[in-house]
């Protein structure tokens, strides 16, 4: 048999159900093309992978990579067109929203020229008509934003449909982020101008079988991805996360600063130190919900960490304190004296939650 010139990569996690449908369909569909399929799995505690396997011993044209210790969507569709080594290689959900259908359309436009095919549920005769109102609210303020601040040309970037030639994504991978949903935006990307990008509308389907992995996190991972790009990929994201979620602390600190003012207006120190303690309790939370998601710490972890958090802060606090009672002393601009104070201990702060609060194992 000659080898496959389209292989189809297909990602999965719990999506037992709908492996032997998606090949059975896959099979129909593909008609003509020499093809092959390999499935990606996360060591899935359902099984999925033995589920391959079954299908792999009676069809030589399934695969399956499985990746133990380690998850990710991203990541197991980049390792899994890197497994390939046919000239054309797809991304599709194993859960059959995607329209297998399209496929021979999609494969015809790479030979056509085309570097790159995304599937889009936007364009004329595309649909989203399966997506929840949230999602779809989601979906389109994505892709607003990939327009405005990544400048690909893209109707649908958070899709996880789409074809490519095998030698213009080894080009690509190295520099590619493992992390999240958001593939297609980092191959758009990354690969810059140079890469001709068509689209191909699909009608999104309901999922067969199992549910959706789709949650709020990932949907702040692709904001995190949106915020590298656009800085040209100089500044870590993690460090992005920080900075704004200090920005929203500062914001708090005056807010509390301000109230506690009204209420003690010549104490500008205890009213200092009291915006200082509620910005510290909402830095704590945002960080440890954004920044260190991946590190998230919980229960008896979480309130060690908190401790942790203030004692490392109180030295930071008293350096604050001490500085924006001296600026203010000195000039009698409040909100002057108390964002520098809260400034010079988010940078100590920063520098010392990472060392110590949120480590990495
Ligand atoms: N290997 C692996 N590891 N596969 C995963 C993981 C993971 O950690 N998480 C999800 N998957 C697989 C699922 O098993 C499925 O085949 C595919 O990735 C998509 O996951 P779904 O859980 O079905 O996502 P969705 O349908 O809610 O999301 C849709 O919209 C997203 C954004 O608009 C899909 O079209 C996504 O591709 C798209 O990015
Ligand atoms: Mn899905």
């Amino acid at each position: 048999m000659h080898s496959a010139e389209l292989s189809i990569v297909v990602p999965t996690y719990k999506e037992r159900g709908n492996v032997a449908e998606l090949v059975r369909r896959l099979d129909a569909a593909l008609a003509g093309i020499a093809w092959e399929a390999i499935f990606v799995d996360d060591n899935s505690p359902d099984g999925t992978a033995q589920a391959v396997k079954d299908l792999a011993a009676g069809d030589s044209r399934v695969r399956c990579l499985r990746r133990v210790g380690r998850r990710g969507l991203a990541g197991a569709c980049i390792e899994g067109m890197l497994s390939s080594a046919s000239p054309f290689v797809a991304v599709m959900d194993a859960d059959l929203q995607h329209d297998e259908k399209v496929l021979p359309q999609m494969l015809a436009r790479l030979k056509g020229g085309a570097d790159l095919v995304a599937g889009t549920r936007y364009v004329e005769g595309g649909n989203a008509g399966s997506f929840s109102q949230s999602r779809g609210a989601i979906s389109r303020l994505a892709t607003r934003l990939t327009h405005r601040l990544v400048g690909t040309n893209l109707s649908d970037p958070m899709s996880g449909f789409f074809m490519m030639r095998r030698d213009r994504f080894d080009d690509i991978a190295p520099r590619l982020s493992p992390v999240g949903f958001k593939i297609l935006l980092d191959i758009a990307a990354t690969g810059g101008e140079r890469l001709a990008i068509a689209e191909q509308p699909y009608v999104f389907g309901t999922r067969f079988d199992g549910e959706s992995k789709f949650n709020a996190q990932i949907g702040v991972e692709f904001l995190g991805l949106l915020l590298a790009k656009m800085t040209g990929d100089l500044v870590d994201p993690r460090f992005l996360f920080f900075a704004i979620v200090g920005t929203v602390g500062l914001v708090v600190h005056l807010i509390a600063l301000s109230l506690a003012l009204a209420m003690i207006p010549d104490q500008f120190r205890a009213a200092q130190a009291l915006a200082t303690l509620v910005a510290m309790t909402s830095n704590f939370l945002l960080n440890n919900e954004l920044t260190y998601r991946d590190r998230r710490l919980k229960g008896i972890a979480m309130f060690r960490g908190f401790l942790l958090f203030c004692l490392i802060g109180s030295v930071g606090a008293l350096t604050n304190v001490d500085l924006a009672s001296w600026l203010y002393s000195e000039r009698q601009v409040w909100w002057v004296a108390g964002a520098a104070g809260a400034i010079m201990g988010a940078l100590w702060n920063y520098a010392m939650s990472t060392l110590f609060v949120w480590r990495a194992r």
